[in-house]
């Protein structure tokens, strides 16, 4: 065989693809699509509350019947899901309004159900909104104990799925938590509820909206001995295949922007689907130099969006859900 002759010189013209928008358009490798979106909603005590967390632009903390208003909104934009955080009336060292059936996310998850929505409902499994000391578990000293705060987790998934919870989200990080709620689960006549675990989730400076929105800042420490150090990839992909291994159905790396890198070496090792939550920091610092007039805002949030769906993520968690399906075609 005789070896092609080498292209003349300009030959290779890769603009020749991105000439008009029609070409641009059928060249596009990735897409935002609202089938992605996950938005996460704050409910707290009370009724007709719709109150606005500052740090977090067109973000609130609802009332239950707020909730369902909002929800209703939520599923009309064509957003399949959402997450729910709970903002109990009373906290204690054991975090036990987590697990009271009685609790605002069964309230919730119940009031949601009754409005029957087209919407998937994600609960939020945790002990930090619950805990007066603001830690994902229960303290030994100053030590956040496993074990024992694992049966308190499984006791959490259960109420929430009794009340009507189509998914559990634990995102506590405490080891051998989604085997323990996988069993509980099945026990109790629930081997059919899918587990979404945040399967690497950093120790990060980028919850710190999110803290405020969820009154849950540890009143000592910090959660490093829990939560994964940011310098460590190799060890995110451990955790994953663990939490697989104990029969998780999905998982969620979190942080998202600040994390491609473990985005991406999920996808090429899992073939389960990835969530990616573009955690509160991430929106609340596009909303900061948005409102200064900085930077275009639509445009970056959907650059930063964009480029979590190019890392190889299927679902994105997003406080910026409805804007991003409100603006799509
Ligand atoms: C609870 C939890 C946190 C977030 C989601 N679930 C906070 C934390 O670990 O402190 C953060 C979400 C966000 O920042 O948007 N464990």
């Amino acid at each position: 065989m005789e070896k092609d002759p080498p292209l003349a010189p300009g030959a290779e013209r890769p603009r020749r693809l991105r000439a008009n928008p029609l070409l641009r358009r059928m060249v596009r490798e990735t897409q935002l699509s609202r089938d992605d979106l996950i938005l996460p909603l704050f409910v707290c005590p009370g009724t007709g509350v719709r109150r606005p967390i500052p740090s977090m632009p067109g973000n609130f903390q609802f009332s239950v019947d707020q909730l369902v208003e909002e929800c209703r909104q939520v599923a009309n934009l064509g957003i399949p899901a959402v997450i729910l955080f709970g903002i109990p009336p009373h906290k204690d060292a054991v975090g036990s309004s987590g697990y009271d059936p009685q609790g605002i996310v069964p309230q919730a998850l119940r009031a949601l159900k009754e409005a029957r929505l087209d919407l998937v409902l994600i609960a939020d499994v945790c002990l930090c909104e619950y805990t007066d000391h603001g830690h994902c578990g229960v303290l030994h000293g100053e030590e956040v104990v496993n074990d024992a705060t694992v049966e308190l987790l499984a006791r959490e998934s259960l109420v929430f799925a009794q009340a009507g919870a189509d998914v559990i989200a634990p995102s506590d990080m405490m080891d051998g938590r989604v085997g323990h709620i996988r069993r509980m689960l099945d026990l109790q006549g629930y081997a059919h509820l899918p587990i979404m675990a945040y399967a690497a989730k950093f120790a990060s400076g980028f919850y710190g909206p999110f803290r405020e929105a969820a009154e849950s800042t540890p009143q000592f420490g910090d959660r490093r001995g829990y939560q994964m150090d940011p310098a460590n990839a190799r060890e995110a992909l451990r955790e994953i295949e663990l939490d697989l291994r104990q029969g998780a159905d999905l998982i969620i790396v979190k942080p998202a922007l600040a994390y491609l890198d473990i985005i991406r070496a999920a996808r090429e090792r899992f073939e389960v689907p990835i969530a990616a939550y573009s955690v509160s920091g991430e929106f609340s610092m596009v909303k900061a130099a948005g409102a200064q007039g900085w930077i275009d805002e639509a445009r970056i949030r959907d650059e930063i969006l964009l480029s979590i769906k190019r890392a190889g993520a299927d679902l994105i968690l997003t406080y910026f859900a409805k804007e991003v399906a409100a603006a799509l075609p």
